[in-house]
């Protein structure tokens, strides 16, 4: 197997080819004056009747780092490779994966019908928001889980007793299943988000309590920090000694960071799909052994 280095995910593509001991193939890519992207795979000849996996987060920008992704992988079908896997740690626009108002898209849909068309095989994400979108798609779809790794490595950090804490209903399994393996107690909040203002309201389960405690907010995504904050509110009033949050794919801005921080959070840690100051953890053992499994 090859690893092709797609342009967004350069340092975790090489991590992968080392776990596995694979090849890796970087790409060339720029951006010409006028906006449009170039990429072109270095050492193409090399790739024919071989089994490759393209390795892209749909990074931010995310239409640059889609529509890179479609160009790569019309370059791997016309040199003839045997098969194209393709490894999106961050699968962007899986967030609109429904319509929730009359007239909207599925965004999702597009993305990864677009991937279909190109000739992918199989595709392997990480956390995706919500699983259900990878269901009854042509291509074979795995997602794989890095909440329990995060929990893990934040957890033996703290000392003291911790709980693990789903800000919403979505992110609830994977917590309580991290909570559960790590001997911690589990908190999940009800969140509600206003669809035409974008207003978020958020309440715990009555009864809840944090006293004395550590508690570690979870997440798949921190985007503008809106959902931690007021994690980390209720939190405090709930007595919570310290706070830390823990997101999969860590999209928010350091405008965002200073006002979770200003809420009370204490550290912030992430893992690699998308690289930045906050990726402590990386998700390459996690999906070397997924590629293993699909290309034997
Ligand atoms: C939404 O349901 C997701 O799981 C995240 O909670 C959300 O995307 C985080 O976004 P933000 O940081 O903007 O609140």
């Amino acid at each position: 197997m090859k690893i092709v280095a797609g342009p967004r995910s350069e340092a975790l593509s090489a991590k992968l080819a080392e776990e596995l001991n694979a090849e890796l193939v970087r790409v060339v890519h720029k951006v010409f004056p006028d906006g449009e992207s170039y990429v072109r795979l270095e050492g193409a000849e090399r790739l024919v009747g071989e089994k490759v996996a393209l390795v892209q987060s749909l990074a931010p920008p995310q239409d640059k780092s889609f529509f890179e992704t479609l160009l790569m992988l019309d370059a791997l079908k016309r040199n003839r490779v045997g098969e194209i896997g393709l490894v999106v740690p961050y699968l962007a626009y899986a967030r609109q994966d429904k319509v929730f108002l009359k007239g909207e898209p599925v965004s999702v849909d597009v993305v990864l019908r677009s991937f279909e068309n190109e000739g992918v095989s199989f595709l392997v994400t990480v956390d995706v928001h919500n699983e259900e979108v990878l269901l009854n798609r042509k291509m074979k779809c795995v997602n794989v889980t890095a909440v329990k790794l995060l929990a893990e490595h934040i957890v033996n950090e703290i000392s003291g007793e911790v709980t693990l804490v789903s800000p919403d209903v979505g992110r609830a399994e994977a917590v309580r299943a991290a909570a559960e393996a790590l001997g911690c107690e589990f908190l999940c909040f009800e969140k509600h988000r206003d669809r035409i203002t974008g207003k978020v309201e958020m309440k715990a389960p009555s009864g809840a309590s944090a006293k004395k405690r550590a508690a570690v907010i979870l997440d798949d995504i921190i985007s503008t920090g809106g959902t931690i904050k007021h994690a980390a509110k209720l939190l405090r009033s709930l007595g919570a000694k310290k706070i830390y949050a823990g997101c999969v794919h860590m999209l928010a801005s350091e405008e965002s960071v200073r006002s979770m921080r200003e809420a009370g959070v204490e550290r912030i840690i992430s893992t690699d799909t998308l690289e930045s100051p906050y990726s402590k953890i990386s998700v390459a053992p996690l999906l070397a052994r997924t590629l293993k499994e699909l290309l034997p």
